[in-house]
């Protein structure tokens, strides 16, 4: 196991600026799902997810030496300008349980601030992009104190592993293109504890690949991912699910490699399914699909049909569908999606996403 503990990251200097760090981190897309966790935010298999590009959230950290004496953390949070009660608990809690990794946080006044680039509302999980956001300022700013990290690998593995304790599927956002998260044997170097890219591994077809994602409904979801995951302790088809994300994982990644589409189509679709599926027999059972997800997945499946175009969807742990297809076709499936996706969409709201180069450093 990693133990990025460390004691000595403890500020001596009586004379330290104030200053900020701010990264842009983007979300991800899972293709296999991580659902299903044990001890400190480990995954019960290993899940791939492509990076994407326009939903990320920006945060910035500031900081300044700090002027109480006190040892809990000193924090003021920000969320799109207005400060947010509730997002500072959160994270006011998560930044407590890594004070071992990070202990220069408890000498310090920290202010963050934070913002989406999709709408709150917008039934979006912001997880994986905030907590990334996050623990990338974390890293920066260790970087700023110490200058512990200058190794670039050094600093994606820890940024990675400092993600995944905020929010498991957060530790992919931190590679470009496309992740992995979880030990197999399939990939060397490859972990339960952080992310590794994958981008260089695949075919050129996935740098430039869309995911389209459909709004079916922006009201908050009934039960958390969080809770989700939980559930998943007592379903009965827990060890089958398990075996069946690893065993599809290979060949998912043999179709990544080969581009093709096809295949990467039908293990996409039914991941997503299994997924609802793994929701469905919980107990309790529950539903996040909406009528209007299922009306789009037909249609998408007869326009599939229709042309041969490959256009595949996938789902998050929500209504909302993520239509994905490779960038030669988008002439062609744009009007598909405006015509007759588009209106089934709560308020006609979808967001136009695609792979993207993974996060950036904004200052
Ligand atoms: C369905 O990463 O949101 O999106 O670790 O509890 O924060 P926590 O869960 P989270 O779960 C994501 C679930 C998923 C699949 C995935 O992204 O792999």
């Amino acid at each position: 196991m990693l133990d990025y503990k460390n004691p000595n990251l403890i500020i001596t200097t009586t004379d330290l600026e104030p200053g900020q760090v701010t990264w842009r981190s983007p979300s991800n897309i899972a293709i296999i799902k991580y659902w299903g966790k044990h001890g400190v935010q480990l995954p019960r298999n290993p899940s791939i997810s492509l990076t994407l590009a326009s939903s990320f959230t920006d945060t910035r950290l500031e900081y300044a030496p700090k002027r109480s004496g006190e040892k809990d953390i000193s924090l003021q949070f920000f969320f799109h300008g207005e400060e947010n009660e509730k997002f500072r608990a959160k994270m006011l809690t998560f930044l407590e349980s890594v004070t071992d990794i990070f202990p220069f946080l408890r000498q310090l006044d920290l202010i963050v601030r934070s913002g989406n680039s999709f709408p709150h509302s917008a039934g979006i999980a912001s997880s994986a992009s905030a907590m990334s956001a996050l623990a990338l300022c974390l890293c920066s700013l260790e970087e700023e104190l110490f200058e512990t990290l200058s190794d670039d690998e050094e600093y994606d593995k820890k940024a990675s592993y400092v993600s995944r304790l905020g929010s498991g599927s957060a530790c992919r956002s931190i590679f470009p293109t496309a992740a992995l998260w979880g030990k197999t044997g399939e990939v060397e170097g490859s972990s339960d504890e952080f992310a590794v890219g994958m981008g260089d591994e695949l075919h050129e077809v996935f740098k430039s690949y869309h995911d389209d994602i459909l709004i079916a409904s922006k009201a908050e979801k009934s039960v958390s991912s969080r809770a989700g995951h939980a559930l998943m302790d007592g379903n009965p088809f827990a060890d089958a699910r398990y075996a069946d994300a690893k065993r599809k994982l290979i060949r998912l990644l043999d179709a990544m490699k080969a581009g093709d589409l096809e295949e990467f189509g039908k293990i996409t679709e039914n991941e997503a399914l299994t997924l609802h599926g793994l929701m469905m027999s919980s107990n309790p059972s529950y539903i996040l699909l909406k009528p209007n997800t299922i009306s789009m997945i037909e249609r998408l499946k007869a326009y599939r049909e229709d042309t041969k175009h490959p256009v595949y969807f996938s789902l998050d742990a929500g209504p909302n569908l993520h239509v994905l297809y490779p960038n030669d076709i988008v002439h062609e499936v744009r009007p598909f999606i405006e015509e007759e996706l588009v209106p089934l969409c709560e308020d006609g709201k979808y967001i136009s996403d695609w792979v993207g180069e993974g996060p950036e450093q904004v200052d």
